[in-house]
């Protein structure tokens, strides 16, 4: 695979060609995922539970973070690596640009933050200094306890809206990226359409211009309740690399998601 970049991806969105995205924790996934075609490899802070078993993402540190983005900067070569700002780096200007200078240092070429538009002065903050910017709207894991749980978000057409703009704004702000999480197919459809940037749905419709799992969830090594929009590509695999590669040809070719994994 070819060095994956921003423009890379822009020209994906411009040519109407969808890209596949995967959470990974070490240097050996990262290479099986990056051998897949991946072209994205998420350091998130899901790390919290599907590595460390926290009920939530909130108790992840800048350290653990760094740490696995150490490892999986090692492990990849082409991908492009995107790494999630822990919770409450946004919590300040200074923090912000803190922390994500350390992400950056461990092996990020992009970071992703939780927060509607309110962000905007934060992501201006980093762009300005170099630093590419996902901003993650719509279900912000960080604000389970405020949202009453993972549920969908902008059902509601006044909902719908507000996200739409905040995704504007941001954009505006300097954003790269955009990662709807858990939304309405349509509204994944509408913010696609309107922004000039890539974005990237994980339950939010087959239609964004990216696609992103949680590698446990395309492996089936989810415990608890599976939500809607996973499907367990082992299932019809040889092997691990068999079901990252069944993955990324089923992004590709706008298999996945179905209709059954959409809300
Ligand atoms: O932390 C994470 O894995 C994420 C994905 C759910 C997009 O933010």
């Amino acid at each position: 695979m070819k060095t994956v970049t921003l423009s890379t991806l822009q020209a994906a969105k411009r040519a109407g060609e969808p890209f596949s995205c995967l959470t990974a924790y070490d240097a050996s996934f990262a290479h099986a995922a990056e051998e897949a075609g991946i072209e994205v490899l998420l350091v998130g802070d899901s790390l919290g539970m599907v590595l460390q078993g926290h009920a939530s993402t909130l108790p992840v540190t800048l350290d653990d973070i760094c740490y696995h983005t150490r490892c999986v900067a090692r492990g990849k070569r082409a991908s492009l690596l995107m790494v999630d700002l822990p919770f409450m780096s946004n919590s300040s200007s200074e923090r912000l640009l803190q922390d994500a200078g350390a992400l950056m240092r461990a092996g990020a070429e992009l970071v992703k933050v939780e927060g509607e538009a309110w962000m905007a002065h934060g992501i201006r903050e980093l762009t300005r200094r170099g630093v590419p910017v996902c901003a993650h709207l719509g279900l912000t894991p960080q604000s389970v306890y405020q949202l009453g749980g993972y549920k969908v978000q902008g059902r509601e057409a006044e909902q719908a809206s507000r996200i739409l703009e905040d995704a504007r704004t941001l954009v505006e702000a300097g954003a790269s990226v955009i990662l709807l999480e858990c939304v309405p197919a349509s509204l994944g459809r509408a913010v696609s359409e309107a922004l000039e940037v890539p974005v990237i749905g994980i339950g939010a419709g087959p239609d964004t211009d990216g696609q992103i799992l949680v590698m446990h969830d395309v492996l089936g090594v989810t415990h608890g309740r599976t939500p809607r929009f996973v499907k367990n590509f082992m299932v019809e695999a040889d092997d691990i690399p068999d079901a990252f590669r069944r993955y990324h040809s089923d992004v590709k070719a706008r298999r996945f998601p179905a209709e059954g994994h959409c809300f």
